[in-house]
């Protein structure tokens, strides 16, 4: 990350709820999307000397920022620090190859960071001109804008519905597909003008832009990103020692949804009939901390306008 994109502060959300949620002793904590290293700075400075930290990323320019933050304060406190370039989809993989590892503390505040977002040459803002990226690791997979001409109407309009929750999505999806036809749809602006020219002219009076839904679901497919969450969930409790937790802030109900569900699911696996003994004999992983997520106070949501819509959800390994 250079210095402009250094400039780009991300405050991290729900800060205090995590730090009054960390359990002791903290001897080794991991931080799956480790962003600009806010959460991880903060955590860093409750951990006691000769305790271990690893900051997870898919983001390279996000590890490379967050180190610049992180190794200096570590070594002053004499705890060690790993950072990893890892998709959390591949947590249970990575895991695999470090097998005495056990963790009192995973954290995951998923969704993209504010230098992603701001930055206009990562492509995820309907605001800001830039190309149609949208990949969280620009290393791989496709972006935005080969997804948009390689796509099926019936993909397009699929993805729009269920990941945008959109309601004009198939009026969007043949907009793209009319307008790809003459020239190809590889900048933000472009996109955002498309879906802006699709919807009702009522759509266009509300509060929120309508070409945010779209741009949120494109972002959710090109990084796949509810499809890594439920693989995530089930690898960081597999990882927790006992009595220790793990912390999932997300930004929106199709992620908020998954952490309930498999939440739930950890505290109460047993699939037998309500009314009969259990037969099925499998054992809760552990307990919710959180029946109903932590949200942000006026306060923060004051100062942060990105903490509205977080939501913390913690679970307890048993
Ligand atoms: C909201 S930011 C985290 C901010 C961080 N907590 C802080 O305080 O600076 C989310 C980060 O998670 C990363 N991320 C999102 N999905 C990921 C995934 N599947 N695997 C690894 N990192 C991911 C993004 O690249 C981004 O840097």
């Amino acid at each position: 990350m250079n210095e402009a994109e250094g400039r780009l502060l991300h405050v991290p959300v729900l800060l205090q709820e995590v730090l009054q949620n960390l359990p002791t002793p903290l001897n080794t904590v991991i931080d799956l999307t480790l962003g600009l290293g806010g959460h991880s700075s903060a955590i860093l400075a409750a951990m006691p000397p000769s305790s271990r930290l690893i900051g997870m990323d898919k983001d390279q320019s996000a590890l490379d920022y967050a180190g610049k933050l992180l190794y200096p304060q570590a070594e002053a406190a004499g705890v060690e620090l790993t950072l990893v370039k890892n998709d959390f989809a591949a947590l249970g993989q990575w895991a695999a190859a470090q097998p005495s590892l056990q963790a009192q503390f995973i954290l995951a505040d998923i969704g993209v960071s504010s230098p992603q977002i701001d930055l206009p040459e990562r492509g995820f803002s309907y605001r800001l001109a830039g190309p149609l990226d949208m990949r969280m690791d620009q290393s791989r997979g496709q972006s935005a804008a080969e997804v948009l001409a390689t796509l099926t109407y019936e993909q397009l309009a699929d993805i729009i519905h269920l990941y945008g929750e959109e309601r004009y999505s198939r009026r969007i999806a043949a907009k793209i597909v009319a307008y790809r036809e003459k020239r190809a749809i590889t900048d933000t602006l472009t996109l955002a003008d498309i879906v802006r020219s699709a919807v009702p002219k009522a759509a266009l009076k509300e509060k929120q832009d309508p070409a945010r839904r779209t741009f949120q679901a494109l972002r959710i497919y090109v990084n796949d990103e509810l499809t890594a969450l439920q693989e995530m969930l089930q690898a960081a409790v597999n990882l927790l020692a006992p009595g220790g937790r793990l912390a999932v802030i997300s930004f929106h109900s199709l992620e908020d949804r998954i952490v309930k569900r498999q939440f739930h699911a950890f505290a109460h696996p047993c699939t037998c009939l309500p009314d009969l003994p259990c037969c099925c004999g499998r054992q809760p992983a552990g307990r919710v901390l959180t029946p109903k997520p932590l949200t942000a106070s006026a306060a923060e949501c004051e100062a942060n306008f990105r903490a509205h819509s977080a939501k913390l959800r913690i679970f307890e390994k048993m």
